[in-house]
């Protein structure tokens, strides 16, 4: 790979030594780094045209880089950046040393640990998802397909809210799998769930709204409302969910309320319908807006799925936030959000503001995707893979560490939980187990005001059935136990 195509070649000063200009310009590009070792330079053809000079002040200057051993000729191929530089210049050193994380007016850190963690591809890191072989190789031919049909119209910009048909596409999907209502148009595509919310902040929240946030909760969603400065509330979870009497006693004028009703991030519990129609009533007397997002809502393993909020009487004061990062694959970076019509526009007109628009071609490989009915199968063979990979997990987990840790098997989502039966430390028992090559999340930090229960957050979506056994045998290598 070379750069010296787009290189800004100048043409000689008039007056200086033209060889000797020409050569003192490729020299430099080589001592900044901008012309690699072993990278194609122009030929002296192409590079005389460019500079404006003759061919032969261009061959003048390479035959002394040549002799300097800056450059080597290949036969028959032309001249090339010389493979090893180190006789000739000092190369670069490696990457600069990490620096002092960076912390914005919101008291985000930079590092923040969580990214490692799920973008770790060692079990159990949390979020990963497996695409099997019929999943890609219709991808592939999704992508074919798409890109055949592309046209002029979608090399250019579009609708920041994302092409209709899609938008289409998911609203049906949503009405029959989570009963969400919805019209195609209240559909807006985003980057993924993150981005959703993160836009439903910026729009709803003035600096210092009050905001209910689940306790333990998913801490990117703590720091966009901080960035949003907004006043944070941290509302307790217990088994049925986000506990709404205790939000109406701290925060009852709160704006906005953030939760994860069919799975809640972390601890894996469903809103019961009691407090669901407490929370809509709550809402709708407040004027306040209810933020659901629904991140893990394809994969159920037992029972009838709860339905979205947003469906409900009263859901008209819901944002529903999905993703197809989950269904599909992280890396895709496509999901949506379901807004009442008056958020409509704020919501499109920020989106454009943040990112422009989803790009044209996953959404034209993803529509084709779901169109020809690769999407429900592969949703359907996944739910039948991730309840084994589930299974695979908890009874291993079970087995080999059952004294140590109380396994909490969920019938949706992701991840499982352990908690320590003990007083043990999650947060060096993550150490532990990272220094043994395993990913395994210490929960305490997720919690806020609520007093922590210490436990290990542990994906299963990511790993197949039958490696869950060695992981978890390592994990327990790593506990000691
Ligand atoms: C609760 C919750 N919300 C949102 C997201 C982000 O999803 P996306 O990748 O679609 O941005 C995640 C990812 O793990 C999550 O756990």
């Amino acid at each position: 790979m070379s750069w010296a195509e787009i290189y800004p070649w100048r043409a000689p000063q008039p007056g200086g030594p033209v060889i000797r200009q020409v050569y003192d310009q490729v020299r430099a590009a080589i001592h900044e780094g901008a012309l690699k070792p072993g990278g194609r330079l122009p030929s002296s053809r192409d590079l005389a045209l460019r500079l404006g000079v003759a061919r032969a002040s261009v061959v003048a200057a390479y035959d002394q880089l040549l002799a300097e051993g800056y450059a080597e000729g290949r036969k028959g191929s032309g001249t090339y950046v010389c493979g090893d530089l180190s006789g000739v210049i000092d190369l670069p050193a490696g990457p600069p040393p990490a620096e002092t994380p960076v912390t914005s007016g919101a008291g985000i850190e930079a590092s923040m640990g969580f990214v490692d963690l799920q973008s770790a591809t060692v079990a159990f890191s949390n979020g990963r998802t497996l695409m099997d072989a019929r999943a890609l190789d219709a991808w592939s031919r999704s992508t074919r397909r798409a890109l055949r049909t592309l046209g002029p119209a979608d090399f250019g910009y579009g609708d920041p809210a994302g092409a209709l048909r899609l938008r289409g596409a998911v609203a049906d999907y949503l009405r029959a799998a989570r009963g969400v209502v919805c019209a195609p148009d209240q559909v807006i595509l985003t980057s993924g769930a993150q981005q959703a919310v993160d836009l439903t902040l910026r729009v709803l929240l003035r600096p210092g709204d009050k905001v209910w946030l689940e306790d333990p909760g998913y801490q990117p969603t703590w720091y966009a409302a901080s960035a949003a400065g907004a006043r944070t509330f941290g509302v307790p979870v217990d088994r049925s969910g986000l506990v709404v009497s205790a939000g109406v006693a701290m925060a009852p004028d709160a704006r906005l309320a953030f939760l994860t009703p069919s799975h809640q991030y972390p601890l894996g519990v469903a809103l019961s319908m009691g407090r669901r129609l407490e929370l809509v009533a709550w809402a709708r007397e407040a004027g306040a807006w209810i933020l659901e997002d629904d991140y893990a809502a394809e994969f159920r393993y037992a029972g009838a799925p709860l339905p979205a909020l947003q469906g409900l009487k009263g859901g008209d004061r819901v944002i529903y936030v999905g993703t197809l990062n989950k269904a599909l694959f992280p890396g895709l970076r496509l999901g949506y959000l379901v807004a009442p019509r008056e958020l409509v526009g704020p919501l499109t007109a920020t989106r454009r503001m943040v990112d422009r628009q989803p790009p044209t071609l996953t959404q034209a490989i993803t529509l084709d995707f779901i169109e020809s009915g690769q999407f429900a199968a592969h949703i359907r063979r996944r739910r039948i893979a991730y309840k084994a990979q589930r299974d695979a997990l908890a009874d291993a987990l079970e087995r080999r560490l059952g004294h140590a840790l109380e396994v909490d098997v969920p019938d949706q989502g992701m991840h499982l939980i352990a908690y320590f039966r003990d007083g043990r430390s999650d947060v060096e028992a993550e150490a532990a187990a990272h220094a043994c090559g395993v990913t395994a999340r210490a929960i305490a930090p997720l919690y806020h005001a609520a007093p922590p229960r210490a436990g290990l957050l542990l994906g299963f979506t990511g790993f197949p059935a039958s490696a869950m056994d060695a992981g978890v045998a390592r994990l327990a290598g790593a506990l000691g136990a």
